[in-house]
């Protein structure tokens, strides 16, 4: 499928974002093993999810929608083997977090991924499994992972994962005895805040996360916040549009995710925030960006990273608009996620006329250029199709995105967000 993007004068509106993809998933996964029966609203209808649901679904869980936009989760008495292998499609998250809960229970299980998620590494997660006692095969997916009593560790993560750190957390809570992660920059908490809110003891320390195994996890009802992930993409072209706003609802401001306000701050870009509430120890609100037209350069680097990891293909468009060479360092992760993020973004970028110097780990933008739409490929990432868009929107001609059925991974609805809120 193909997305033809022409440019726009601006954008101007409101937007409620697609409900968060990580709190979703966490949802599902926990409301999997909670001592009774939750309900979600809002979750994400995107494939990833959709992905995990299923995978759960093979082994016990029963579910009933009761309405379009509420689930009630049935947790079963006790997992059952799945006869067939669990496929986790595109998603890295479905694939380790799953794993964790899989590997502390008396079952085996098969998981397998499509062509990306086939090709990226799961030693990370298998790892501190095998550590724990779990029969893991396979460093990279297909998995098989024969599960059973674990014994709680203390795992020093070389890489600041929220999904590594999960992964960990969720076999520690059948394990013998405490289980402890730490990590060199702290990734998304998701994960402990909800464990929390569901009544397990969760010790936070400066830079480690660790639990006692047995503990039983409460059911809950939770509304899924608004994914600043996906809100970044429309929030960086109101930025970049002149007389661009766009007041955004609902948004998830766990602190762990909002780098992409940092560098908004950072650019000098203007911020309205209104008033922060909670939801289910979520942060949220509702924000609002405006355009500027002399946008200052940024870097990224260290611990800012994990909290815009997945923000960087879109910051990198942003980067083609502020006056001077931004700079993104230290985010040799981006390589292994859905495809080579630093590799494909700073291809098509060029293609588009941006000048753009790439590192191992990073990149270097220097701006501010009229980029020219031209032909790109999503080569099946979601947020390197919405990133491309959203450049398209900026440009001068035409950008067609080839492979634009990838976006409903994360965003169902980008299309029609994208009509709605563009002026043209
Ligand atoms: C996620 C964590 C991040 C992120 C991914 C979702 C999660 O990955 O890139 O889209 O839900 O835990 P890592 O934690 O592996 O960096």
């Amino acid at each position: 499928m193909k997305l033809s993007v022409a440019p726009v004068v601006t954008l101007d509106g409101e937007l409620r974002p697609p409900s968060d993809k990580s709190l979703t998933h966490r949802a599902y996964l926990l409301g999997s093993v909670a001592s009774g029966e939750s309900v979600v609203r809002r979750p994400l209808r995107g494939e990833d999810c959709e992905a995990t649901l299923r995978c759960l679904e093979q082994m016990g869980l029963r579910y009933r929608w009761l309405d379009e936009e509420k689930v009630r989760l049935i947790p079963a008495a006790q997992w059952v083997q799945p006869g067939e292998p669990l496929d986790c499609g595109n998603s890295g998250t479905t694939m380790r977090l799953l794993s964790g809960l899989i590997a502390s229970r008396e079952i085996e299980a098969t998981l397998t991924g499509d062509e990306s998620l086939s090709r990226r590494p799961m030693k990370r997660i298998a790892e501190p499994l095998r550590l724990m006692g779990a029969a893991v095969e396979g460093d990279r997916p297909p998995l098989h992972i024969a599960g059973g009593q674990l014994r709680g560790i203390d795992y020093a993560s070389p890489v600041a994962s929220a999904q590594v750190k999960s992964c960990v957390l969720l076999a520690g809570l059948r394990a013998e005895g405490t289980t402890r992660v730490s990590e060199p920059s702290t990734s998304r908490d998701h994960t402990e805040r909800m464990l929390a809110a569901m009544g397990v003891r969760v010790s936070i320390g400066i830079d480690s996360v660790s639990l006692a195994g047995g503990q039983s996890l409460q059911p809950f009802e939770m509304t899924i916040p608004a994914d600043i992930s996906s809100a970044a993409f429309f929030m960086v072209a109101a930025a970049c549009l002149p007389q661009g706003r766009l007041l955004v609802r609902d948004l998830g401001v766990n602190p762990t995710r909002t780098g992409l306000l940092d560098v908004f701050d950072a650019c000098g870009i203007p911020l309205l925030m209104g008033t922060e509430r909670s939801e289910l120890g979520e942060p949220v609100n509702d924000v609002e960006a405006r355009y500027v037209s002399q946008k200052r350069p940024f870097v990224i680097e260290g611990d800012l990273v994990p909290r815009l990891i997945d923000e960087i293909p879109v910051l990198a468009v942003l980067a083609t608009q502020c006056v001077g060479t931004s700079v993104i360092r230290g985010a040799g992760e981006l390589r292994v996620k859905e495809s080579d993020r630093i590799q494909l973004i700073a291809d098509g970028l060029r293609r588009m006329g941006a000048s753009v110097e790439v590192f191992e780990d990073g990149m270097a933008i220097e701006g501010p250029t009229l980029l020219r739409g031209t032909a790109v490929s999503t080569q099946g990432d979601h947020r390197i199709g919405m990133a491309f868009a959203i450049a398209g929107l900026l440009a001068e001609g035409e950008t067609t995105i080839d492979g634009a059925e990838a976006i409903a991974t994360s965003y169902p609805d980008f299309e029609r967000h994208l009509h709605s809120l563009c002026v043209i």
